[in-house]
């Protein structure tokens, strides 16, 4: 398989992919598998940092008939449970981890603090940032560029439920063709949807490649690290 390309990674989990089949709740047969995967990494003695989405528990536009920033919240707080499950499940694999809110909860975690996580990180720590970055009107995709652009992160990895991207829907066209290779311009001139515009121009204008692939694979993490094709790179080509 080789040797990992990347030192530093920032992961990003979508709240969906905790869910397992039912597409609903945390299957804890799926988060220890990804645990297991993030365990390989770290074995690897690659830094990892990770963003998981809320999806699975809320997501800010189920809120349709309520107001949107409180929806978010909601959201956010998903995703700090999340959060919270993959802590559970890597430190009982023996991973060293530490969650980061970007809410205060001091109680629950620690509060976001850049030099503290960059320090986690060389220590060989998990960093799991939950609560998003804070804000309404952004996604988790938007907190994940963030995080991974104040930490420096080389690469974010994109895990999804579909192997890369396509030209179309490759779940309704069955010639739909996958790209290899994109340039976020064309991500934001085709309105690909790899992760929204603001998470897009955030990777282009800080220069952070995206890999896009999918989890259900199992080594798949490790794979995309060590620069096998298995997905779509997103890069300013
Ligand atoms: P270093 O000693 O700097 O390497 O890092 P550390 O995280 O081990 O040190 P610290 O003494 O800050 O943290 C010890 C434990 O307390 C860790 O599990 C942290 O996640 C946790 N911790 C630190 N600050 C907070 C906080 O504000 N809230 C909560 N809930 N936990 C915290």
């Amino acid at each position: 398989m080789g040797n990992p390309k990347y030192k530093r990674i920032m992961l990003k989990l979508s709240g969906e992919a905790l869910a397992g089949t039912n597409g609903f709740g945390i299957d804890f047969d799926v988060v220890n598998r990804i645990s297991q995967e993030i365990k390989e990494v770290v074995d690897l003695g690659v830094q990892v940092a990770a963003v998981v989405g809320g999806g699975n528990i809320w997501r800010g536009r189920d809120g349709r008939s309520m107001d949107r920033t409180t929806s978010d919240y909601m959201g956010m707080l998903a995703t700090c449970i999340n959060a919270l499950t993959l802590q559970d499940s890597l430190e009982r694999m023996g991973v060293i981890t530490r969650v980061q809110t970007a809410i205060e909860m001091r109680e629950i975690a620690e509060p976001f603090i850049r030099r503290k996580a960059v320090r986690h990180l060389e220590k060989g720590r998990v960093v799991i940032f939950a609560a998003g970055s804070g804000n309404p009107y952004f996604s988790t995709d938007t907190a994940a560029a963030l995080r991974a652009a104040e930490i420096e992160a080389e690469v974010i990895l994109l895990a999804k439920k579909v192997d890369g991207v396509y030209d179309s829907d490759p779940r309704i066209n069955k010639d739909a063709k996958k790209f290899d290779k994109l340039s976020f311009y064309e991500v934001l001139e085709k309105d690909l949807k790899v992760m929204d515009s603001t998470a897009t121009s955030l990777c282009k204008d800080n220069d952070i490649p995206i890999i896009v692939f999918a989890l259900d694979e199992p080594g798949n993490i490790k794979r995309a690290l060590c620069g096998e094709n298995i997905g779509t790179l997103v890069g300013n080509l």
